[in-house]
């Protein structure tokens, strides 16, 4: 999940990396490092522990000069986080530069045959081995470098995305498994990255290289093989998303314009899609609808939660089975699946590991597969059946915000899109839940406005100092409590649980005192009733209850120490208004206490280890 950034062209490369990766630090950040190839035929490597800035200021005070370099953002997978274990790792003689994403898991084989063989090693990492093996494997190919990584990568099991250099070549050799890698298309220079937003100031012409692609950068052009080195054809794409969109904005963080995004990410999500004067529900999808008997979801952390929420739209309006799995538990578990399964696989990045394992696992067993997927080209969409992007735009604060509500939208339209074909839908109904829907960026505007955002802010300020938070919600709305609670621990480090509120009494109950605060998402539903009764409980032991009311409820405000409002809203519909109170109240709580929201502790964007 690191970021990598390369370039060949006439620019000075320094430039080209350290903007680049400042785009890709979203990856990992605990320390980073360049490598750029001097007029004198060398190349000089320049690394430091911790997050961009620290190397990017050395590198003002003493740059490096080169039109050819590659550079990355690690996060750990093996070696501590510190300068020598940083990448770019070079050969003893510094000829041969690489930098690695992902894990080689016969390293420590790899290693010590290298070792037996003369080898000195500097670092912890699993990398290093990679630089060493192709100096060996270049001694067989002499001056042909494309080659020897070739070779050499005959030799590795594991995943890569890695690139590499060498003082004699003016060309840099990539190659993929699993770590995603797109390459930029210039006038006279070639750029090479592990995400879009680092090449977006610079080119829109772009490459998505495939699992087993290897690719040799020129400055007027590219060559793509296999592993076997046959030539291989790859479309360039033209990418519309403009730089503007990759960057903060006026907006102090990523996060918080994500969470302003929200209404034009759920346009995008929505149009053309549902047309309420019809009833119709256009998802371009090739999957017969009628032919599944039950469906599986799978994900991680916050797209699982959508998975909940999922899981209850489509049994409810489509009535078909459908359970939820966390994808590291789903590929264990050899789970039941048949040819009239639909795996749905909802991932913003699309190469989340163990979602992208559990659906080779839900593949292998026959299940036709549908993907809620935001990041274009990468290497889920390759293996799906199907895909449902949900066009939220590239989402660079750790905590998913938009996408999460617009995954959420994606699980309305199928929830819609299963029933409609099935016929469990009376006409009626059907226009009301499609109105409902195409409802949502007014909703999430209004849920946004100034006043809103103000009171939100100033609860999240009063209890600020809690220790411990606990959420509750029933229903469709009981994902948005676990969602809720995860949003407030990963970006503020208090201690959350999301809780379905009636099973609140089962347990969590010992922990409310005068020092507990507990969010209670009360809008309007069926239940709302019952979850009143929740509050109560809540009260009757001196906790503090912060009460998520639908605008105009003042008979339950009552019962409330503080109360947010959100506009009112269907209820199939709410969890995508409720949550967006739910990340505000994270957001400013992390804000008060001064943390670093767009870059929690020891997260990274794109989990691509298992
Ligand atoms: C939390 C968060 C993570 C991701 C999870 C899956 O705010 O963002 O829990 O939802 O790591 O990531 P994707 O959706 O990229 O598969």
């Amino acid at each position: 999940m690191c970021g990598i950034v390369g370039y060949i062209g006439a620019r000075q490369a320094q430039d080209v990396l350290v903007s680049g990766l400042a785009k890709l630090e979203y990856r990992g950040y605990d320390s980073a490092g360049v490598a750029i190839r001097g007029a004198g035929q060398t190349i000089e490597v320049r690394k430091k522990a911790g997050k961009l800035a620290n190397l990017a200021g050395e590198l003002q005070g003493a740059p490096l000069a080169g039109t050819l370099g590659i550079g990355h953002t690690r996060w750990a997978t093996h070696g501590l986080p510190n300068d020598t274990n940083a990448h770019p790792h070079a050969t003893e003689d510094g000829r041969i530069v690489i930098i690695h994403n992902g894990i080689i898991e016969n390293y420590l084989t790899l290693k010590a045959e290298l070792s037996a063989r003369g080898h000195v090693f500097k670092s912890e990492t699993d990398s290093e081995v990679l630089a060493h093996l192709i100096e060996e494997k270049y001694q067989q190919v002499p001056g042909n470098l494309y080659e020897a990584v070739r070779l050499a990568l005959g030799e590795v099991r594991g995943a890569y995305g890695i690139v590499v250099t060498h003082v004699d070549h003016r060309e840099i050799v990539a190659a993929r498994t699993v770590s995603p890698l797109v390459m930029g298309v210039g006038e006279g220079e070639m750029f090479l990255a592990s995400d879009v937003p680092a090449l977006l100031p610079y080119t829109r012409k772009m490459v998505f290289l495939h699992d087993g692609d290897m690719v040799v950068l020129h400055d007027d052009g590219f060559r793509v093989t296999d592993l076997s080195g046959n030539d291989v054809q790859r479309a360039v794409e033209h990418i519309d998303w403009d730089a503007e969109a990759a960057e903060k904005g006026g907006y102090d963080t990523y996060m918080l314009k994500e969470i302003y995004e929200q209404p034009t990410a759920l346009t995008n999500t929505l149009i053309g899609r549902l047309h309420d004067a019809t009833g119709e529900v256009n998802l371009d999808i090739n999957l017969d609808p009628g032919s599944f008997k039950r469906i599986s979801i799978i994900a991680c952390g916050t797209a699982y939660y959508a998975g909940l929420v999922g899981e209850y739209l489509i049994e409810q309006l489509a009535r078909i089975p459908v359970e939820v799995d966390v994808a590291s538990e789903y590929r264990y578990r050899e789970p039941l699946v048949s040819e009239q399964t639909l795996a749905i696989v909802i991932s913003q990045s699309g190469e989340t590991i163990d979602t992208l394992e559990a659906l080779r696992e839900a593949k292998k067993y026959g299940a036709k597969t549908l993907g809620v997927i935001n990041a274009k080209g990468s290497s889920m969409t390759r293996e799906l059946d199907d895909t449902l992007y949900i066009h939220a735009g590239p989402e660079i604060g750790v905590a998913s915000t938009k996408a999460y509500t617009a995954q959420v939208s994606a699980m309305l339209m199928l929830a819609l899109w299963l029933a409609r074909a099935r016929g469990t839908l009376d006409e009626a109904r059907a226009q009301e839940l499609l109105h409902a829907a195409r409802e949502l960026p007014r909703l999430v505007e209004e849920a946004l406005a100034p006043e809103r955002v103000a009171e939100i802010k100033r609860v999240a300020e009063k209890y600020h100092q809690a220790r411990d938070y606990l959420f509750l919600g029933r229903g469709v709305n009981a994902p948005t409590a676990l969602e809720g609670a995860l949003k407030l621990k990963e970006i503020s480090y208090i201690h959350a649980e999301g809780y379905a509120a009636g099973e609140m009494k089962h347990g969590p109950i010992a922990l409310i005192d005068a020092n507990l605060p507990v969010v209670v998402i009360a809008t309007e539903s069926r239940l709302l009733e019952k979850t009143i009764s929740n509050v109560q409980e809540v009260r009757a032991r001196a906790g503090k209850v912060i009460a998520i009311l639908s605008d105009g409820d003042i008979e339950n405000a009552q019962h409330a120490d503080d109360v947010l409002y959100v506009p009112r809203a269907h209820e199939m519909v709410s969890p995508v208004v409720n949550a967006v109170a739910m990340q505000l109240l994270a957001y400013f709580t992390a804000s008060a206490l001064g943390k670093d929201v767009d870059k929690p502790r020891n997260l990274a964007k794109s989990v691509t280890v298992e």
